[in-house]
């Protein structure tokens, strides 16, 4: 589905990022001294280096508030109408992480929610946030990803322990007009729950009750089929930038940065020849941080304009694709803005 705010009409605008990273750095070798890996093969096979995991006691919602409260001071804002979280480790099942995030934030009773997209998560509560923005319904929103993957991986399942981290990125939105610079030109959003099987927690849901069997214990872990998974990741992300661009009239080559999902660094370059892009201008940070899901694109936007890699006036192209399946695309004229 592709929608696209009419010209000259009342739209999102980005005003100000925030992130934060937990302390603890974990690299390739301290995974190597208990897991059957090796970091040349975490290198070569995915691009990552080291990722940051949450001590134990430190949930999503802690980091979200670090990040959320950063975004609110870059964009000198103390008050939004909405929250918007996206999380796949949500602090419990019930209620949603972000009412308790927006209490911590002196936010008031602003209207606060999670989105479940896994690692599209942000994209979509960027679309959502925007939609409200739109329609009247929010003058302002903060819209976080945050995540605590450490606390759903198999530490005996070699594939998935060693690909991500856990962090969290903010953005704050405002009301204002479509031609400004930092407004959210459209989006493409789509799911396929055909390969839902692909990326799933087996426990933990109404699917399969703690009442009924006992479950496995290994079933409220993360799994990931990361083969199948990879192909999917290039053709969606790839078809759902394309569809995104061509809505809003950007020719790919017009494009200065490609802000991919980073799940490995062999899928930004696939997806980046998949559109005709020049692999330099894919963002890459997923070297320091690994796939940090619903966190992971605005920790790398955060990140390319804290170096000085995407300044005002450059044309960025945001696409994520995680489990569901789910994908989403949006871009924007970056703004000058600060980012925390
Ligand atoms: N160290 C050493 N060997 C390993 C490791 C490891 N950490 N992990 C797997 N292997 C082995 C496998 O057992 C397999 O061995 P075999 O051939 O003897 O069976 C071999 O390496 C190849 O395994 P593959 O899974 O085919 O490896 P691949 O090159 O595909 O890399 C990876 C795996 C990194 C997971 C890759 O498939 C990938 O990045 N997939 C996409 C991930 C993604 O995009 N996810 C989307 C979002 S995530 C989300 O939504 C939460």
């Amino acid at each position: 589905m592709s929608v696209v705010p009419r010209a000259g009409r009342r739209a999102a605008i980005i005003q100000g990022l925030g992130t934060f990273l937990p302390e603890r750095v974990v690299t390739n070798a301290a995974l190597s001294e208990r897991l059957d890996t090796t970091d040349e093969w975490i290198r070569s096979r995915t691009g990552i280096r080291e990722r940051r995991w949450a001590e134990s006691g430190t949930a999503t919602g802690d980091l979200a508030v670090e990040a959320g409260a950063r975004a609110l001071k870059a964009a000198s804002m103390s008050h939004v109408d909405v929250v918007v979280l996206a999380t796949t480790t949500p602090d419990h099942p019930c209620p949603g992480t972000a009412p308790a995030v927006a209490a911590r934030l002196g936010l008031g009773h602003a209207m606060a929610f999670d989105v479940s997209a896994v690692c599209t998560g942000f994209i979509y509560a960027l679309a959502t946030a925007s939609s409200l923005i739109v329609a009247g319904l929010a003058e302002s929103a903060l819209v976080i990803g945050a995540e605590t993957y450490s606390t759903i991986l198999n530490p005996e399942d070699r594939s998935s322990a060693v690909i991500f981290g856990d962090g969290a990125g903010a953005a704050v939105l405002t009301a204002g007009d479509l031609a400004e610079p930092g407004a959210l030109l459209g989006f493409d959003l789509g799911s396929d729950g055909e390969h839902a099987d692909l990326i799933t927690v087996p426990a933990g849901g109404s699917r399969q009750r703690a009442q009924d069997v006992e479950p496995d214990p290994a079933d409220f872990y993360f799994t990931m089929r990361g083969r199948e998974v990879f192909t999917h990741a290039v053709t969606r992300m790839g078809q759902s930038s394309k569809a995104l661009l061509d809505r809003i009239g950007w020719p790919t080559a017009s494009v200065d940065h490609l802000v991919g999902h980073q799940a490995n660094v062999r899928i930004l370059q696939s997806l980046a020849d998949f559109l005709d892009i020049e692999r330099r201008r894919a963002v890459v940070n997923l070297d320091r941080v690994g796939n940090t899901s619903a966190a992971s694109i605005p920790l790398a936007l955060a990140d390319a304009v804290r170096l000085g890699t995407v300044q005002a006036g450059d044309r960025v192209l945001l696409s994520a694709f995680g489990g569901g399946l789910t994908w989403g695309s949006t871009a924007l004229i970056w703004p000058e803005i600060e980012s925390c």
